[in-house]
């Protein structure tokens, strides 16, 4: 499976407090972490810890963390040939988390948000050769709307994952397969309050197909003629950084070329549901065996 994610790049900052700060308030933290972060990162990690061949195309600063972060994907299996270095500071997240799992999360898009069109028109042949194309909303919107035509026009699957919820052109739903937004997204785009009146309604405007993800209660897929419920797996959650992105990821390993939608938001479930187990974004994404190993441990129970 050939995967490209069109996305952010950021290196995040973990605060471990007992409660989040109130107003005002300056708090001693338990613990801090630097992380390798960034929801298009996230995504292209998981992806190529799941086993697909990924692809990245975002921007990193000629700061200090801009070559750490490039380095990090390259790690990582992942070609970076579309991840540029440009003036100025890299995307960097603050993140707060309590022992409860709540967390705030503070994004400065620094690199993200130079992302110019020109290079999307240079790794057009990147986006064209792919199975999925993935998509969210920390960089400029041109881009994901560029990025999604290519894809769209030739045949290549879109997955676009609406978060941070922010607003984007309705003209996107007639590029994409997938919409990925959790229920707070879904109810912010749609409108509505009830998860099928909402997914129905993104339908109507033009999606062919949305998975919600419904945090402990798992996520559902509904498309003009089925819906599907998945229920998630009971875990000790202490941090759900990422979940979402690994959630995306797995479902595109799953549910593009396969019609097994059922057992595609089981897989990814246990995905999102492993990464709430771990402190951080990238710390805490899954690889294939563990992810498969806890299935069959959980079915066993
Ligand atoms: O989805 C989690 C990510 O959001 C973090 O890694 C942080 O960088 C922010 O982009």
């Amino acid at each position: 499976m050939k995967i490209v994610v069109v996305g952010s790049i950021n290196m995040d900052y973990v605060l471990k407090t007992r409660e989040l700060p109130k107003r005002g308030e300056t708090l001693s933290a338990q613990s801090f972490n630097t992380v390798f972060g960034g929801k298009g990162a996230n995504q292209a990690v998981a992806a190529a810890r799941l086993g697909a061949e990924v692809t990245m195309i975002g921007a990193v600063g000629n700061d200090s963390i801009g070559k750490e972060l490039k380095d990090n994907l390259e790690k990582e299996n992942i070609d970076v040939t579309g991840v540029n270095v440009v003036e100025g500071a890299s995307g960097v997240a603050m993140i707060n988390v309590a022992d409860n799992g709540d967390n705030t999360i503070v994004v400065y898009p620094g690199a993200n948000f130079k992302l110019q069109e020109q290079w999307i028109d240079k790794y057009e042949e990147l986006i064209k050769s792919a199975d999925c194309l993935m998509v969210q909303l920390e960089i400029p919107m041109n881009i994901v709307m560029k990025s999604v035509k290519i894809a769209s026009e030739n045949g290549v699957k879109v997955i676009f994952n609406p978060a941070p919820a922010k607003e984007f052109p309705v003209e996107i739903f007639k590029y994409i397969d997938i919409i990925t937004p959790n229920e707070t997204e879904l109810q912010k785009i749609s409108g509505k309050e009830d998860i099928k009146e909402g997914a129905r309604e993104l339908i109507n405007r033009g999606a062919s197909s949305v998975v919600v993800t419904l945090g402990e209660q798992g996520s559902m897929y509904i498309d003009k003629d089925n819906d599907y419920m998945a229920g998630s797996y009971k875990v000790n959650s202490i941090d759900s950084t990422a979940a979402g992105d690994a959630f995306n990821a797995a479902l595109a390993m799953n549910i593009v070329k396969s019609t097994d939608i059922e057992n595609g938001l089981r897989f990814s479930n246990a995905v999102g549901a492993l990464v709430t187990t771990k402190l951080g974004a990238q710390t805490s994404l899954p690889y294939k065996e563990e992810v498969t190993n806890f299935i069959v441990q959980e079915d066993n129970k």
